[in-house]
């Protein structure tokens, strides 16, 4: 049998990275969330207890708990003929454009996996998380599941089959977060998008989203920054976060590579070369734009991260 308690951190998630709605995603260092899970005989999931940021508004309702969904989506699959009590301590607030809901999920599924006899390839863990977060988040989308669990910079290939790309971000890539006192929930910043792109904004977006995995390779991070902009998605979701561009336009003054609106917001994502500058005036000036704005944030300077680990 293979050991019948485990605690996982599970990082937050960088998604769409402006140019690659749906498909992009990158690892964290921090914040993360911690989920503990641990075998019972019963063959089902119960959520014993949520503790952290944000832990009120969130359901112990397994089917609905996006960790909890992912850990029996994980079971099922493997076919385990065993339950899990699962403990879930959030340090990444929910609604908050930076994978909470996903890191959780991941952290649900990878926890399930380490606790299998034969465990499943991460490939499949990561499908089970998304198919969690399709359950209690109303979209299948695994750009945030997807570097949660596998860590480093991730891409989507396709969802039909589904096929996920991972590689080692440039070691120089910073990355500052800044998450303003707003709530934005994920299911209603995509009920805003639109339905249809005409070719010349589609050709935009190839050749941005194109340019940024080129950046990636090259360990450019001049080229990643200026390849993170999108004219489609990020513009109809601009208006849930009021000052955004205010905050990107002080970011790049502040010597930002690139800015993007993190997931469906409200986050703020501004990256740096790490050879350049330890991007605490990035850090700053976002900041500045909305506490001058009577908004209180929290920030993190941070860097690219190795997804689900074991602690
Ligand atoms: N790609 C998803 C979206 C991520 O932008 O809706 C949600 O966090």
């Amino acid at each position: 049998m293979a050991v019948d308690k485990v605690k996982v951190a599970s990082p937050a998630t960088l998604s769409n990275l402006g140019s690659g709605f749906d498909v992009f995603g990158l690892a964290l260092d921090e914040p993360y969330d911690e989920v503990e899970a641990r075998r019972i005989d019963e063959r089902r999931v119960i959520i014993e207890r949520i503790d952290g940021w944000g832990a009120k508004s969130i359901t112990t309702d397994p089917l609905r708990n996006s960790a909890g969904a992912a850990a029996l989506a994980v079971l099922q699959r493997a076919k385990a003929d065993f339950g899990l009590a699962i403990s879930i301590k959030k340090g990444i607030r929910p609604c908050s454009g930076i994978g909470s809901s996903g890191a959780s999920a991941a952290g649900g599924a990878y926890a399930a996996n380490l606790l299998l006899d034969q465990p499943l390839p991460l490939e499949e863990v990561v499908y089970c998380a998304a198919k969690a977060e399709e359950a209690t988040a109303g979209s299948f989308h695994a750009d945030n599941v997807g570097p949660a669990v596998m860590g480093g910079f991730t891409l989507i290939k396709s969802y039909r089959p589904f096929r996920i790309l991972r590689m080692d971000p440039p070691a120089d890539l910073g990355v500052v977060v800044t998450m303003p006192d707003i709530l934005v929930n994920t299911k209603e910043a995509r009920k805003v998008l639109p339905q249809q792109v005409d070719l010349k904004s589609m050709v935009f977006e190839i050749g941005n989203a194109s340019a940024l995995v080129l950046g990636m390779c090259r360990g450019d991070v001049g080229l990643i920054g200026d390849s993170m902009q999108d004219i489609i998605v990020e513009p109809a979701r601009a208006p849930l976060n009021p000052h955004l561009r205010e905050a990107q336009q002080a970011a790049r003054d502040a010597g930002a590579s690139g800015t993007f609106l993190g997931g469906s917001g409200p986050c703020v994502i501004a990256i740096f070369d790490r050879t350049q500058t330890d991007g605490r005036d990035i850090e700053r000036a976002v900041r500045a734009v909305y506490e001058n704005n009577g908004i209180k944030c929290n920030s993190w300077v941070t860097s690219a991260g190795l997804g689900c680990r074991r602690i």
